[in-house]
């Protein structure tokens, strides 16, 4: 069986299918061991887990390459030691990096607090029309990043025309599609150069680890790894295999998410306590088009506009039962947070409001859970307000 004809969920378990020697496990043991016998006089690669070439961790990387469509892929120990690598491999002292204004956070601080220690010009455009690149792209200008589906307003980009223009200007163009997952969309195939994850989320699934993906051409890779060997990203044997173990589910996984995050939507559109519903998969969602053309499935991922404000998100928080508290997103746990403490925290409220991040602006991760007991639990918190 060819690597062109299986599917995401076949991916997912075998990665490319092999035969497999007699009475050899038929999943990975775990290799928790920092280094292995080397052989004396050997000029060989020196096996040892900070390089990246630990069993756990070629066995991951080999997967994740087969689920993007990639000729390789790196597994991290963070989403954020991805996209900071994945960004040093592509950069250098001098360069300029237009970067999308809707983005994670986390991703902003190093875009803003630390590229420019090391020489990186960095310019935030809104990434909804092409004149904005294309005002700010300049002679320097190596590389475009973005997020798609966006955190927290799930607006989706139309990867292949941008992905032409930065062919037709010499630039990368790198992608984080941690919302996405690979089952709902694989950007490497619109054109991206390369793919970002933050395999704490829906990769790995069960809220219990975390780690981060580089997907794309095989040199850049191997140029994130010799990084990662230096600068220390590597995962501890223990994560990769549980994100190995996580990922044999990914693909049902993600068909729950996304009949719970559309049920989710639909519901919450028609309650009063709810002034807007943010979820691409809802007819009157600003890029549904552009999502139900480029996408797989809409997501498990849902923003929700209280029509109480904040008030009304911190009443409700306290009062749900299934559905955790909690930031992050992507497992099989419904969880709830609020931007503004959280993934957006980072901006000022007047620049949260004109992103269309008003308080009272709850971001909701639908969980595998029956969505009947998700909708009753926050049936129950609404009718506190
Ligand atoms: C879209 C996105 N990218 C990257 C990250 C960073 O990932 P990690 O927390 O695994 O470092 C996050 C974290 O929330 C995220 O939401």
């Amino acid at each position: 069986m060819s690597e062109r004809t299986s599917g995401p969920s076949t991916r997912a378990v075998h990665g490319i299918p092999h035969a497999r020697p007699e009475r050899s496990p038929v999943t990975t043991p775990i290799y928790q061991s920092s280094t292995f016998v080397q052989p004396v006089g050997s000029t060989e690669e020196v096996l040892y887990t900070r390089y990246g070439n630990n069993p756990n961790q070629v066995r991951l990387a080999e997967k994740l390459a087969a689920l993007e469509g990639a000729d390789a892929a790196i597994f991290l120990a963070s989403g954020m030691g991805a996209t900071a690598l994945a960004h040093m491999a592509m950069l250098r002292p001098g360069d300029h990096l237009l970067a999308s204004d809707w983005i994670y956070g986390g991703t902003r601080r190093l875009f803003s607090e630390e590229f420019g220690k090391l020489g990186i010009d960095v310019t935030f455009v809104a990434p909804d029309n092409q004149r904005n690149w294309r005002q700010h792209v300049r002679k320097t200008t190596r590389a475009i990043f973005i997020e798609s589906p966006t955190n927290p307003l799930m607006r989706v980009l139309d990867i292949q025309p941008l992905a032409q223009f930065c062919c037709d200007q010499g630039i990368a163009l790198i992608t984080d599609s941690t919302f996405a997952s690979p089952v709902n969309c694989r950007p490497l195939e619109q054109g991206a150069d390369l793919v970002i994850h933050s395999a704490t989320k829906y990769l790995n699934g069960h809220d219990d680890i975390i780690g981060g993906v580089v997907a794309g051409s095989e040199p850049v890779i191997e140029e994130v790894r010799q990084l990662m060997q230096v600068w220390g990203q590597s995962a501890d044997p223990h994560a990769t295999w549980l994100v190995e173990r996580g990922l044999k589910t990914l693909a049902v996984r993600i068909e729950r998410h996304n009949a719970n995050g559309q049920a989710f939507a639909e519901w919450a559109a028609g309650h009063p306590a709810v002034s807007a519903v943010h979820y691409p998969g809802l007819p009157d969602h600003i890029d549904h088009e552009i999502a139900a053309r480029t996408l797989d499935g809409f997501g498990g991922m849902v923003g929700l506009t209280l029509a109480g404000g904040g008030a009304a998100a911190d009443v409700m928080l306290r009062r749900l039962r299934v559905a955790t508290h909690a930031p992050s997103l992507g497992g099989v746990e419904t969880l709830v947070s609020e931007p503004r403490f959280t993934s957006h925290a980072v901006l000022t409220p007047a620049e949260r409001e004109a992103q269309g991040i008003p308080d009272g602006f709850v971001r909701v991760s639908l969980g595998i859970e029956d969505i009947a007991d998700i909708i009753a639990d926050f049936e129950d918190a609404f009718s506190s307000l």
